[in-house]
């Protein structure tokens, strides 16, 4: 039965921010060979792909969401010879290769957009939004998500451009027929040359309202300084959803390729939206993220409603995907605070996002249980960070670089590295938890091996448990005839769950019981923080 089924609805998933990951010419910046290098690593935690943020061409204005040049590697990570040998590498173990592509804009300094500004009958003008100003204003109230206006003033033009984001990167005209070929023709490339499929950056902002209506203004339920507006005609249009179905027919040409899409809500989620680019399930993208778990408050009750949600949004043919932790947002541990928690959260949470239903999503240093990093203003390098210190510190924290060994620098440079590495790495590293067998990261292989030798944990339905409360989240994962019990204890203290005469007791895996254990009692009394999957 397994051969049938895709290798992105089985696998699990490792994003890996490449200037972070390790280093291997020692000028503080992490690299393509620092990749291979640690292919071993990524086989050995047993993930079947990984995804790399952006690695090409960029003037880095945000560090490589505006790209330059979409057929070239940024020479700080190297050459495209060793982004084959990378992905050759990969392939011989077993690991598939998603790259990030990031369309919905690209930089100001790509030669498409250089051709645009240069002129108002330059045949690459359409290829952008151009518009007059009104009144010696911009066309319409629109902002961007990184904070101020959308539209910015080209003087040798006499007209403004618009930006979703940094005025760096100005945004492609997706009604534009020869812009939706011309990156069909990028994606070609890649997939030619045997990359496994992309992760498309803020899918739902592609296609802007045809006659560029003006916002409302509305404060979300959690605000953010750049997140004032409700963002009804700039982002999230239905016409969107026919890029992606093209975007489908063509990977669709290639044997197992698939397509991630960030549909960008703000707090708290919008899982219906995310589950809208999935069309019917078969037609459009293959996985989307949704931010509700992200967004949520930590704790049984949240995240029961969150996942529920999630789930329930789902297209019947479709397949969701689980995320606790991206290059965007406060590692996850850092979010849920309270360090001496800190270890029993970071399994808990371990097992939630790999016994969830859907493809799972881990992000560098997740495993091993890396927090934020500490970056003072004056060591500050994103663009979000630098425009609302200390309101918002940026994202600088979360992509610090990564842990392996006690060795100067965590072992990720010999050189200076581009983010301070977090001072906790003596306790906090890769080597250290190699040598430990009840640590977070041989929890995280043992789960992900489970995941892989049990069909009902990676494919099985899901459904909640009756049982469940304020403390315990639990449910069932079954395929065909076998059913596996879920149960999580979100507390640091002991809590009960009501344990029906049906429900599995056998022990498969848990952090305080032993394999092979039968649980019977009609109330089941669950250690603090404890895991615990019954077959
Ligand atoms: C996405 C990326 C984020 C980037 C933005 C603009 O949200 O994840 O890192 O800054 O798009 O490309």
């Amino acid at each position: 039965m397994k051969q049938n089924v895709p290798w992105w609805k089985s696998g699990v998933i490792y994003q890996l921010y490449p200037r972070s990951f390790l280093d291997t010419d020692g000028d503080g910046t992490g690299d393509l060979p620092g990749i291979t290098a640690k292919l071993d690593y990524l086989a050995d935690l047993g993930v079947d792909g990984i995804w790399l943020s952006p690695i090409n061409c960029s003037p880095m204005f945000d560090f490589g969401y505006d790209i330059s040049d979409y057929r070239e590697i940024d020479p700080v990570f190297g050459r495209l010879s060793d982004f084959q040998h990378l992905l050759d590498q990969a392939h011989q173990r077993g690991i598939r290769v998603i790259l990030d592509l990031v369309v919905n804009h690209t930089s100001h300094l790509h030669p498409w957009f250089v051709a645009s500004r240069a002129s108002r009958d330059n045949p690459k003008r359409g290829w952008y939004i151009w518009r007059d100003g009104k009144n010696k204003k911009p066309p319409n109230n629109w902002l961007a998500a990184f904070g101020g206006g959308a539209w910015q003033w080209d003087e040798p033009t006499g007209q403004y451009y618009l930006h979703s984001f940094l005025k760096e990167q100005p945004d492609l005209n997706w009604r534009n027929p020869e812009v939706r070929q011309a990156i069909a023709e990028e994606m070609r490339f890649w997939l030619d040359m045997g990359v496994d499929g992309f992760r498309l950056d803020v899918i739902n902002f592609f296609v802007k309202d045809e006659n560029l209506r003006a916002n409302p203004f509305g404060l979300g339920p959690t605000p953010r300084p750049y997140d004032l507006q409700k963002h009804i005609y700039d982002r999230n249009r239905p016409e969107t959803l026919d890029v992606v179905r093209v975007f489908r027919g063509l990977t669709d040409q290639y044997d197992d390729r698939m397509m991630v899409g960030e549909v960008y809500t703000p707090p708290p989620g919008d899982p219906k939206l995310s589950a809208t680019y999935l069309g019917t399930g078969e037609d459009a993208l293959h996985l989307s993220f949704d931010f509700s778990i992200i967004y949520s408050r930590y704790g049984a009750g949240p995240f029961m409603k969150a996942a529920s949600q999630w789930m329930e949004s789902i297209p019947w043919a479709g397949w969701p995907c689980q995320v606790l932790n991206n290059h965007d947002q406060p590692r996850s541990l850092s979010r849920y605070g309270r360090p001496k928690h800190a270890p029993g959260r970071a399994k808990i949470l371990a097992a939630l996002l790999l016994t969830l239903r859907g493809t799972p999503f881990i992000y560098y240093g997740e495993e091993i249980g890396m927090v934020n990093g500490r970056i003072t203003r004056r060591q500050l390098v994103d663009p979000l960070g630098k425009k609302y210190w200390p309101l918002h510190k940026g994202r600088d924290p979360e992509r610090t670089p990564m842990q392996w060994s006690n060795a100067p620098s965590a072992g990720f440079s010999t050189g200076d590295p581009w983010l301070p590495v977090n001072p906790d790495y003596p306790l906090i590293n890769v080597e250290a938890q190699q040598q430990d067998p009840n640590s977070l990261l041989h929890f995280y292989r043992n789960l992900i091996a489970l995941r892989r030798k049990t069909p009902a944990l990676s494919l099985g339905d899901w459904q909640p448990a009756a049982g469940s409360n304020r403390s315990v989240m639990a449910y069932y994962r079954s395929l065909g005839a076998d059913r596996l019990l879920v149960v999580l204890n979100f507390d640091a203290s002991v809590a009960g769950i009501d344990f029906l005469a049906t429900d599995p007791a056998r022990v498969v895996f848990g952090t305080h019981r032993r394999k092979g254990e039968i649980v019977s009692a009609p109330r089941l009394k669950l250690a603090p923080h404890e895991v615990l999957i019954l077959g």
